[in-house]
Formats: structure tokens, C-alpha cells, sequence
């Protein structure tokens, strides 16, 4: 039987690690090639190991997206390898501005330092620049050359169930999420017109990198598990087989809508 993504090519920015990762071994089983996007090359060849152990073709291009250029050059190359990118999953992001993968960040003993009044401007530029805008540069690259080349496709940007809750002292990540929201609900309106179809997906906790230093600490695991009706954390493969549904046709009347795995997290 033909995979549900047979003969398609996905981008997916952030694919070195966690959600990136599982979505690209994901695609790959469903018959996908895929190009990787991420700031580590050493990392990224284990997912390329997983794609091609899945009996598909990969290719890593480095990048880092919160810089424009570099987008452009992603978008580039993915065309120049397999002459067309019908899927884009934007999964690249930061959990606070000292982060970028798998680092345990120890936030200040005093909670308050975190909050805005306290906290250095340059931290939130930081994560705007990598959440929000970084993700807004890749969708418009890829977008772009969709448009020229009549591909009716379908971006995912990944948001965060953080999206729609005050956490203090994490704005900037906040802020970032919910503006991805908003940018896959005005690029949806943008789009619809040339076929291409943007959704966003929400996920509460999620066992990765990173969320590795919060969940290695058991009282805080079970805090954190306290919060999800369902009772486990999730795992990338949860967050992975909502952005299949997303990239298939199965989700073809879907446009500038976001889901959230979560577990039932702010369910009530
Ligand atoms: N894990 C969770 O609980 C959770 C929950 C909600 C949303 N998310 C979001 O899911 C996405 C993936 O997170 P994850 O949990 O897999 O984390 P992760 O740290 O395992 O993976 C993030 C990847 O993004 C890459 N990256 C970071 N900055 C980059 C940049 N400037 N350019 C290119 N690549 C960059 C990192 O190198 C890493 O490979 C993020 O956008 C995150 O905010 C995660």
C-alpha cells in the first residue's frame, strides 16, 4: 500500500532533534524525502540515519532560520535537489533565550527575575527572533516558491500550547507562540487562494531535549503530569502523527486552524 505522503518533499526546520526528529522518520515511513534544516550538523545525521532506515532520501541543509538569508538558501536547495517542497514543517524553536537543544537551563532561584520588568530585553529579542520571526522567514521562503511553482501545499508551524496561557516568566515564549498562531491564521487567508494550506499544532509537555532538564526532576514531572487529564507527558511521535495529519489529504478542508496535543491540558 502507497504511504500517506508517497512522492511528497517535506522541509522540516528544527529536524536534528525531539519533534523535528520524529516528524522526519515519520514522513520518511509514509514515503516522503525529506531535508532537514537545523543548526546541528552533528545531530542532524542521526535523523538522516533514522529517514534512510525508513527507505527514504534525506538531505540536511545548515541553517539557522532567524536569519533571512539563510531561508532563502533552504528553500534553494531543497528545490535544487528534488525540483519541489510540498510540505513545510517549521519545528525550530527555542524554550528561553539560553537554550538551543538539549542544554539543561536552570531558571533564577527567584521566580520574580524571570518576569518582565526584571528580565533583559535582549532575552526576549532572542526568542522572538528564533519563535516568531524565524518561523515567519522559512514560511515565506518556502511559501514563495510554492507560489511560483503552482505547489499546492501544505505548512505546519509548530506553536505551543503555551500559546494560549500566561506563564510567568516566559512571555517571550508566549508571546512567540501565539503570534505563530496568529501568522499561520493570516498566511491561511494569504495562501488559500494558490492551494496552499497553513495549520498550526499546539503541544502541551512533550518528552524531548527541551524538556529533559524540567522532567528529569521526578517532583517536577509529576507536576507537570498533574496538569494533563490523559496522565503521561507526551511524546514527539504524538506531535509527529498530528503534523502527518496536517500534510495529508486527510486534512484538505483544514486551513488556519491549530490543534493541541496536549493531553487535555486546559481542557477545564
Ligand atoms: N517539547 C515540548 O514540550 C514542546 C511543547 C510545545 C512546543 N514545542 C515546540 O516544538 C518545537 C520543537 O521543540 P523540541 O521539543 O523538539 O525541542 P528540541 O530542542 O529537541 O529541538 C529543537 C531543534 O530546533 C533547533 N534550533 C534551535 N534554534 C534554531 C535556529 N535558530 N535555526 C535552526 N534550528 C534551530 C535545535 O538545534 C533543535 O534541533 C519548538 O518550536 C518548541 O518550542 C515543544
Amino acid at each position: 500500500m502507497a504511504g500517506r505522503l508517497e512522492g511528497r518533499v517535506a522541509v522540516i526546520t528544527g529536524g536534528a532533534s525531539g519533534i523535528g526528529r520524529a516528524t522526519a522518520a515519520r514522513f520518511a515511513a509514509e514515503g516522503a524525502r525529506v531535508v532537514i534544516a537545523d543548526l546541528s550538523e552533528a545531530r542532524a545525521q542521526e535523523t538522516l540515519s533514522e529517514v534512510r532506515a525508513a527507505g527514504s532520501e534525506a538531505l540536511f541543509v545548515k541553517t539557522d532560520t532567524s536569519v533571512l538569508a539563510e531561508n532563502e538558501a533552504l528553500a534553494d536547495a531543497a528545490i535544487a535537489a528534488f525540483g519541489t517542497v510540498d510540505i513545510l514543517v517549521a519545528a525550530a524553536g527555542v524554550s528561553n533565550a539560553r537554550y538551543i537543544s538539549g542544554e539543561v537551563v536552570e531558571g533564577p532561584a527567584d521566580r520574580t527575575a524571570g518576569f518582565i520588568i526584571n528580565k533583559p530585553v535582549e532575552y526576549w529579542e532572542k526568542v522572538l527572533a528564533v519563535n516568531l520571526t524565524g518561523v515567519m522567514y522559512t514560511d515565506r521562503a518556502i511559501a514563495r516558491r510554492m507560489v511560483d511553482l503552482g505547489i499546492k501545499g501544505s505548512i505546519i508551524n509548530i506553536s505551543s500550547a503555551a500559546s494560549k496561557v500566561p506563564l510567568p516568566g516566559a512571555a517571550d515564549y508566549c508571546v512567540s507562540k501565539a503570534g505563530v498562531w496568529m501568522l499561520t491564521k493570516v498566511l491561511a487567508v494569504e495562501l488559500a487562494g494558490h492551494g496552499i494550506r497553513v495549520n498550526a499544532i499546539g503541544p502541551g509537555y512533550i518528552d524531548t531535549p527541551m524538556t529533559a532538564g524540567a522532567s528529569g526532576d521526578e517532583a517536577r514531572r509529576r507536576q507537570m503530569v498533574s496538569t494533563m487529564p490523559l496522565g503521561r507527558m507526551g511524546e514527539a511521535e504524538d506531535v509527529a502523527n498530528t503534523a502527518l495529519f496536517l500534510a495529508s489529504d486527510e486534512s484538505s478542508f483544514f486551513t488556519g486552524e491549530i490543534l493541541f496535543p496536549d493531553g487535555g491540558m486546559f481542557t477545564g
